[in-house]
């Protein structure tokens, strides 16, 4: 079996996790030349924001890249489920004062198809990285051709041995500690998902490609510890969301680098799928996993108006503090400062 640094033809087997709505390619070019995999995260780009993005990925760094996509089934809109979800936030419109007849429409998360591959062609992207599965086996092939290296997100056995059948060159164990969304897609069941120290050596002794540890690791002896359980490198996202290059706001670095980050939980009022984040207002009043938030990604829309008026009153309560349970490795440094410190995991064993 290759190691990662062989296939990601990186100086170390580090990935810089991609993380939607909190950097640009600023953060994936200063990982990338310090020697990890640097991830631009496409989710919440439309097409001219992720051109103009390539372009700055492809000036910024001679080294290896990646570009992350979602690859959901966008749901049907369901009249119920969104009126029971508007009665549910009703009473928070009324104390902010705004009306929920003015709701924007619009989905807010956009899956990977046949024309983000035509956009991305002409850049032949080092590597390609997916949540929530794999794109369609034609569009899976159409990349392999490019030469990008093909990686996706399992958060059990069962989803890892179906990312390698279907064609993953590596798969991300991604445990439950992980920030931001569960990559989960075989399942709903959140009681199938479990922490990074028992899942990844499950799935390394399942699969025969290499296994990238992601959840929880924030400093060099986490590193250490992924690798001395069978990882061939690491996957880190929530360590680099305080850096220099990442473009998180002042409230949610404020949280992160707080007591209030020691509790987080699973939650699907912002998006409407499971996602990891710091415990807030809304959160504690509605309950983490509400059953009248509409499916991935609906429930985001009636939450935007809600998130907006109490930002700028200068409060978090409403926004998605999204972070997983070891913020311990928030530092407000360059970006490069971080990966240097975390590489050394790599030099130490246990
Ligand atoms: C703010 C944030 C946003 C995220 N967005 C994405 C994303 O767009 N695509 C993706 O594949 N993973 C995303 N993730 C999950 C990461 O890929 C990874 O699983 C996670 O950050 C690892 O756990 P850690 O946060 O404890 O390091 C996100 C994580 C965070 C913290």
């Amino acid at each position: 079996m290759k190691t990662l640094t062989d296939l990601l033809h990186t100086e170390f087997p580090l990935i810089q996790a991609p993380m939607a709505g909190v950097q640009g390619a600023a953060l994936a070019i200063a990982v990338s030349n310090a020697g990890g995999l640097g991830s631009l995260p496409c989710a919440m780009l439309a097409p001219d924001a992720l051109r103009l993005e390539l372009e700055r990925l492809r000036q910024g760094t001679a080294r290896p890249w990646n570009v992350n996509f979602f690859c959901h089934t966008p749901p049907e809109p369901d009249a119920t489920r969104e009126a029971t979800w508007r009665a549910a936030l009703a009473p928070f419109y009324a104390e902010a004062g705004l009306d929920l007849a003015t709701v924007p429409a619009g989905a807010g998360r956009i899956p990977f198809s046949a024309a983000s591959a035509d956009l991305l062609e002409p850049f032949h992207p080092p590597v390609v990285s997916f949540h929530f599965g794999l794109p369609a086996p034609e569009l899976v092939a159409r990349m392999k051709r490019w030469g990008s290296v093909v990686l996706s997100s399992a958060t059990t056995v069962d989803e890892a041995r179906w990312l390698v059948a279907h064609g993953a060159d590596a798969v991300i164990a991604q445990g439950l500690e992980a920030g931001g969304h569960r990559g989960m897609f075989l399942t709903e069941d959140i009681t199938t998902q479990v922490g990074t120290f028992a899942l990844l050596p499950q799935i390394v002794a399942a699969v025969d490609v290499p296994v990238i540890a992601a959840g929880g690791i924030a400093d060099a002896a986490g590193v250490a510890a992924a690798m001395a359980l069978g990882a061939a490198g690491v996957q880190v996202g929530t360590a680099y969301l305080c850096c220099t290059e990442a473009t998180t706001s002042a409230l949610h670095r404020a949280a992160l680098q707080s007591e209030a980050a020691r509790h987080t939980a699973l939650t699907n009022l912002f998006t409407g799928r499971p996602a990891r984040g710091i415990v807030n207002r809304v959160v504690r009043e509605l309950g983490p996993m509400g059953a009248a938030a509409p499916a991935f990604p609906l429930a985001t829309a009636a939450m935007a108006p809600l998130r907006a008026h109490f930002e700028a009153l200068g409060s978090g309560d409403f926004s998605p503090l999204w972070s997983g349970q070891n913020a311990s490795g928030c530092r407000s440094l360059p970006a490069a400062d971080i990966t240097h410190q975390l590489i050394r995991g790599f030099k130490c064993s246990l």
